[in-house]
């Protein structure tokens, strides 16, 4: 099967069927300590924060697609809300402008020139193709930072997968050398562990997005497709535990079953960075309700730091929470 179709059909299954994990990202084990007396103008919360040498909010589209017709669409309204919400914004696997496939859906720049746009290619890439290919997407796509994502579970599960990880860390580390922007690894929703975000510091990498379990379980998505063998949909490392153990490593992203500005918050002050998401971009975008989305979760942030005593970013930085 070749990358457009795939592509194609990873869009259907996240979009009509149950493929979240059963077990949660932890957010409900996190609880911020609320503030009955807090000394703060709720009408003058700004948690606007700088991430790649810009200002935004701190909450990013993660990576969901390109590469195909429809993720043309897709793409250009997701960039458009990533300006008008100043929201980093993740491109989806560019492999299919590696292979000379596909490239409008990656060229949104023009719709977000202001935000953080960052470029994602797959490890297993990086094998096959020279570091000046992936330097010219970079310029090509006008990227900030390339993200290169961890995926051992979709591919050793995916009938058609690669499944030969060995040597992958020097791939990442020749890359970081480099590439002209600064490499963040990402996982894919199965979550990273201290020793890994350790390897991956050696390595070059300047962020880690953690992409822990909780939400889109790219496990059960494979299955659908024939995906074997059985007994993974609950594999992985909560995204909870996966901030806590990768922070101080290296700067986070804390992404993965984030449902929520409330998540969102809670992930910040566990030690990310700024939050991320995916599905839950891809599903507002298909039902045409982006705007209420993104207001809704930057409601939600600015609620959640307002009732826990906090002006600005760097209050939320240094929330008092309790962990159940
Ligand atoms: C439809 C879809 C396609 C995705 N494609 C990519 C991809 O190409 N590259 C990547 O790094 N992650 C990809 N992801 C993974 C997300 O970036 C994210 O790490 C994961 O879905 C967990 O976040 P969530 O629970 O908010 O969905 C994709 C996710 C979705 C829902």
């Amino acid at each position: 099967m070749g990358t457009e179709e795939r592509k194609e059909e990873h869009i259907a299954a996240v979009l009509k069927k149950d493929v979240e994990y059963e077990k949660s990202a932890g957010f409900e084990r996190v609880e911020l300590l609320h503030d009955a007396l807090p000394d703060v103008d709720y009408s003058k919360v700004n948690l606007k924060m700088k991430f790649l040498g810009k200002e935004v909010f701190p909450l990013m589209i993660s990576a969901i697609t390109g590469g195909f017709g429809g993720a043309v669409e897709i793409n250009k309204e997701l960039a458009v809300a990533a300006e008008k919400y100043k929201l980093p914004i993740g491109l989806g696997s560019m492999r299919a402008m590696l292979e000379g496939v596909e490239e409008e859906s990656y060229l949104v720049r023009k719709l977000c020139p202001s935000v953080p746009l960052i470029g994602n290619v797959g490890v297993m890439q990086l094998s096959e193709y020279e570091v000046g290919r992936i330097e010219n997407l970079v310029s090509r796509a006008e990227l900030d930072a390339m993200a290169v994502h961890l995926n051992p579970m979709q591919e050793v599960l995916q009938p058609e997968g690669d499944t030969d990880f060995s040597g992958a860390v020097g791939h990442i580390a020749k890359l970081a050398e480099r590439l002209s922007v600064p490499v963040i690894a990402k996982e894919t929703g199965a979550g990273i562990n201290k020793a890994i975000a350790e390897k991956l510091r050696e390595a070059g990498v300047e962020w880690i997005d953690v992409a822990g379990s909780g939400g889109t379980s790219w496990s059960k998505v494979e299955y659908m497709r024939g995906g074997k063998p059985p007994g993974f949909g609950e594999w992985g490392i909560s995204t909870v535990d996966s901030i806590l153990m990768c922070k101080g490593v290296l700067p986070l992203i804390g992404s993965g079953g984030v449902r929520s500005g409330i998540d969102a918050i809670k992930a910040i002050a566990l030690g990310a960075e700024l939050a991320g998401a995916a599905r839950p971009f891809l599903l507002a975008q298909d039902y045409k309700k982006l705007d209420e989305m993104v207001t809704e979760w930057i409601g939600q942030m600015k609620v959640a730091a307002f009732l826990s005593g906090c002006r600005d970013y760097s209050g939320v930085k240094k929330l008092k929470y309790e962990l159940r």
